[in-house]
């Protein structure tokens, strides 16, 4: 899949299947988060991915529409240091979380992000060190329909170019 193709077609997958998620596959999807680009290469992130039932079903409960990570193959929580002091730190965590997403999106894994609200919550079910705080998370795994990977969006569900795009001045 080129990559044209794999941002085109990419859709939010919320129901996954028990197909397990190999450790290679786990691997490129990790690296393409590691490899993404940040504001001054301050490369302002870690990892945590969770394989635990009970975890994920913990984090689950840490965010108004995150539900979709208790049943999750694998999910990867997206854990910051200086959310507050350095503002395009949500950015570098956007791209990276896109990048790996894209990257199992070609290897036929779903995947979609979890906005998390409660923050301390959250922190603690990572364990996280209390310099820490868990952003996001994202769920991976393969989907219960296969055909839910790159159905088309919804009829009015990306805005028209004419629409967002504006050619020297608005
Ligand atoms: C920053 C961000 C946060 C999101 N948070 C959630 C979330 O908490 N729960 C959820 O089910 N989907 C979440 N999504 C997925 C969006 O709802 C989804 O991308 C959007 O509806 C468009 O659908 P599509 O990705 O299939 O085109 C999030 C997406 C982004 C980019």
């Amino acid at each position: 899949m080129n990559v044209f193709d794999a941002v085109r077609s990419k859709r939010a997958i919320r129901h996954f299947s028990d197909r397990p998620i190999s450790d290679d596959d786990l691997s490129k999807m990790l690296n393409a988060g590691r490899w993404s680009g940040s504001s001054k290469n301050i490369q302002p992130w870690h990892f945590v991915v969770l394989r635990q039932r009970q975890r994920l079903e913990a984090l689950s409960r840490c965010g108004q529409f995150a539900g979709h990570l208790a049943g999750a193959t694998v999910g990867v929580a997206l854990v910051t240091g200086d959310w507050h002091e350095r503002w395009p730190v949500a950015f570098d965590l956007g791209r990276a979380a896109q990048n790996m997403m894209l990257v199992a999106h070609e290897l036929g894994i779903g995947s979609v992000m979890a906005n998390i609200y409660e923050i301390e919550q959250a922190n603690s079910v990572l364990e996280l060190p209390p310099e820490l705080m868990c952003y996001a998370a994202i769920s991976f795994g393969y989907p219960v329909d296969p055909d839910a990977l790159t159905r088309p969006p919804r009829q009015d569900g990306k805005r028209p170019l004419a629409d967002v795009v504006h050619w020297e001045r608005w």
